[in-house]
């Protein structure tokens, strides 16, 4: 069978309910919609149509008449498939090929020091697939040899020890649902600079189940001075110079070291053969290709914690070790550079997560935060993972702005734009997690837009 067979018939035919253009496809695509996800908004609305008013309902049977793709067999049917172990290592439908990792034109420059941010729009659930994990590399990524790499334990503990990759999988291992989100996630909302889609407002998050050992066990194992240690130092193997300081307490509760992500090894830009998991911390605080952990009795200062990731507050001094990552969420479809292709019934879908622990409730406005409705929170609902959320929403054509605050479990809730703001000034750069509002026009186009 010649693969030829199988490619997509030459007959492809837009979708009577298309509801784009040629350019706005063209300028959608730019930013990082796709096909699948209008499709998918197609789909949804086809799926409600039984439970809405009968014209509306009538109206796409009457598209669905004469269709070919119901009328006729396509090729696919009438022949075989490819053969097993086609790729021996899966990939996604080539129609899946504009969901992938991308780099904000507003942040050009040295890719070695870039950010590559995850396409969320098109994202289910509250894992994030390997290939499409957020990538953040202060000094390039790099692909480190397990037969050679090492992980030091020392400082304040009874017995420094150095552990091979092999030894370090003999250990007891836990497999553990988190979320990772950059501190510098939504980073240029805070000065009012609205970018398109939501892969770049929120795209620096990703949520994994991760497989290693728990802090304690190697804790333990070195024999760690329990009465005087405060702090760990946490130090990556790359060309950064990457070192963290984590409080103890911290790491006894629920860091480890993982060498696993989503039931394989780490991917070689997300740390492999090891990272440092630090749940509910700032991504920094995730130390990849991690190689050595000194116990220590006070906070190390290091460049990325003295200079770098600090808060810049509104009276000029500069917030130091503010790791925690604060309840937030965010509508991921419909958002910015989609388009409704009609009214009617929509699922409206996002996620919500807390460094702090559970999501309890997410609320969702449809007018710009006049009136709330409680979204369906779907399992399973984990500490410091995300949490995906669901609301029906029947769109009459008219604009709208969209949506969601979280609160959780400790009874924060998301605060606005001008909360936010108010408490921490505009010249920030890290931990915003003010409400996120995108706007729907008349013509169905949504867009990103900041309102208190
Ligand atoms: N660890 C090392 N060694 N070098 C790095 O550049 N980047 C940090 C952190 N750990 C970094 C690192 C930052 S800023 C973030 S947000 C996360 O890794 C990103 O992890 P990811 O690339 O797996 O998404």
């Amino acid at each position: 069978m010649k693969d030829q067979q199988l490619k997509q018939p030459g007959r492809l035919r837009k979708a009577p309910e298309s509801f784009l253009d040629g350019d706005t496809i063209n300028a959608i695509n730019k930013h990082g919609v796709d096909e699948q996800r209008r499709s998918l908004l197609r789909k949804s609305l086809l799926a409600a149509t039984a439970a809405m008013s009968a014209p509306v309902a009538g109206a796409f049977a009457a598209q669905g008449e004469g269709d070919p793709d119901i009328l006729e067999t396509p090729p696919w049917t009438k022949a075989l498939g490819y053969p097993v172990a086609h790729h021996p290592y899966g990939m996604p439908s080539k129609y899946e090929s504009s969901i992938v990792r991308r780099i904000s034109p507003g942040l050009a420059g040295d890719n070695r020091a870039n950010v590559a941010f995850t396409p969320l729009q098109g994202m289910f659930g509250i894992i994030t697939p390997n290939g499409l994990h957020f990538e953040r590399h202060h000094q390039g990524w790099v692909d480190v040899d397990p037969a050679r790499h090492r992980l030091m334990i020392n400082g304040m503990v009874d017995k420094p020890k150095v552990y091979t990759m092999d030894d370090l999988m003999r250990l007891p291992s836990v497999s553990r649902i988190h979320f990772i989100e950059c501190g510098a996630n939504s980073a240029m909302e805070w000065g009012n600079t609205a970018v398109p889609t939501v892969q770049y407002t929120h795209g620096m998050l990703s949520g994994n189940e991760y497989t290693g050992v728990l802090l304690s066990t190697l804790l333990e194992d070195a024999g760690f001075d329990e009465q005087n240690a405060k702090v760990l130092l946490v130090e990556g193997a790359d060309g950064s110079s990457m070192t963290r300081t984590i409080p103890i307490e911290r790491a006894l509760d629920d860091c480890m070291v993982a060498y696993g992500m989503n039931g394989e090894m780490l991917r070689p830009e997300n740390g492999y053969p090891l990272r440092f998991v630090a749940p509910g911390l700032q991504g920094v605080s995730w130390v990849k290709w991690l190689r050595r952990i000194e116990v220590g009795d006070k906070p190390y200062a290091a460049k990325d914690e003295a200079s770098h990731y600090v808060d810049l507050m509104p009276d000029g001094k500069l917030r130091q070790y503010t790791s925690i990552q604060e309840a937030k969420s965010v509508i991921t479809s419909p958002s910015g550079g989609q388009k409704l292709m009609s009214q009617g019934f929509y699922n409206v879908t996002g996620l919500a997560w807390t460094g702090r622990g559970t999501v309890k409730r997410v609320d969702v406005s449809f007018d710009g935060g006049k009136n709330w409705f409680t979204a369906r929170l779907e399992e399973p609902i984990l500490p410091k993972a995300l949490t995906r959320f669901n609301i029906d929403w029947v769109w009459d054509g008219a604009p709208a702005v969209l949506q969601s605050r979280v609160t959780d479990s400790t009874g924060y809730v998301q605060p606005t734009y001008t909360q936010l703001r108010d408490v921490r000034g505009s010249r920030s750069i890290y931990h915003n997690n003010a409400i996120q509002s995108w706007e729907v026009a008349k013509g169905g186009e949504v867009s990103n837009v900041q309102i208190g």
